[in-house]
């Protein structure tokens, strides 16, 4: 593996083995003693150009518990504030001896262009709607560690599907492990041509009953000019996991959300009493498979 840029071009094989590797490094993370030697004298840069909590940290995290050194670069105190652009940025970075960039921004492609010209490994932490490989890998993990398998299962996406990089990531992946994908949301949400990529467009109501995985996506306020919805309340009554939508899904059935959660409208707080419901379970394990993405993208090479 050269980069991780996304899951579109990524192999199933890939896919699995960094899975595999994940598995031993999330036992580490149950050790009183959480390091492991393996990137010492390794430089991960963090590169992000877009607000994050989960991410940065998860990456940040993953990266020490490897030994690895990080950095972190913010537009906002950089000299890009003085106009610098982002390649001689880059490379003047790489002067300095970075190994990986992790990077998140605002406009879909960044770090394809980045790869181009670094001979450090990039990895895609979200590029604008694009994807955010990540998280499909760590939602992934996750359900496989619940459910015990990615093959064949019924996954539900519901939400802001025009403007995520987590439900086109996640599409992908589902898709190379056979699995059935169904989006629901606003028709102004949920654009027709997913269903060229193999979504198939559902009434949420219909399918709640119905399938393995419920993800609950964040409406990306931020990506939005204009009205795509009419109100908060009015979401909340037709797309929320409610109360009243908890009762007719199964006790088996996962219940996930990459977060930041809008509570109170994608999902209502009653959803997190429940025993399926895996929200802080995905955060936990998105250390371990970016331990495992720094493993293979670092560790492994001559
Ligand atoms: C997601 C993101 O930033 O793409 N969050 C995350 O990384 N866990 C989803 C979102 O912002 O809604």
């Amino acid at each position: 593996m050269r980069h991780l840029l996304d899951i579109e071009s990524t192999s199933v094989e890939d896919i699995l083995k960094i899975l595999d590797t994940a598995e031993i490094f999330l036992k580490v993370l149950d050790q009183p003693s959480k390091k492991l030697p393996t990137l010492k004298g390794k430089t991960v840069l963090l590169m992000f150009l877009e607000p994050s909590t989960r991410t940065q940290i998860s990456f940040e995290m993953a990266a020490k518990r490897l030994s690895a050194d990080t950095v972190s670069f913010s537009p906002s105190r950089s000299s890009m504030q003085k106009g610098e652009t982002l390649l001689d940025t880059l490379l003047n970075l790489q002067a300095m001896e970075i190994d990986a960039i992790v990077v998140r921004a605002t406009s879909p492609g960044t770090p394809h262009f980045l790869a181009k010209h670094t001979k450090a490994k990039v990895i895609n932490a979200g590029d604008g709607a694009h994807e955010h490989p990540t998280q499909a890998l760590l939602d992934a993990f996750t359900v496989r560690k619940h459910l015990g398998r990615l093959e064949g299962l019924k996954i539900l996406i519901v939400g802001d599907i025009l403007h995520s990089r987590v439900a086109r990531s996640n599409l992908f992946l589902w898709r190379k492990f056979n699995c059935e994908v169904y989006f629901s949301g606003p028709p102004t949400l949920v654009p027709k041509e997913f269903e060229k990529l193999g979504a198939k467009i559902v009434e949420l109501d219909e399918y709640i009953d119905k399938v393995d995985v419920i993800m609950a996506l964040r409406l990306q306020r931020e990506r939005m000019e204009g009205s795509f919805i009419s109100s908060q309340r009015e979401y909340r009554m037709f797309w929320g996991i409610t109360s009243e939508r908890l009762r007719r899904i199964p006790e088996s059935t996962l219940i996930m959300h990459p977060g930041p959660v809008n509570w109170g409208m994608e999902m209502d707080w009653e959803v997190n009493e429940r025993r399926n419901t895996v929200i802080l379970d995905q955060v936990r394990n998105g250390v371990a498979v970016r331990m495992s993405v720094l493993y293979h993208l670092l560790a492994r090479e001559k």
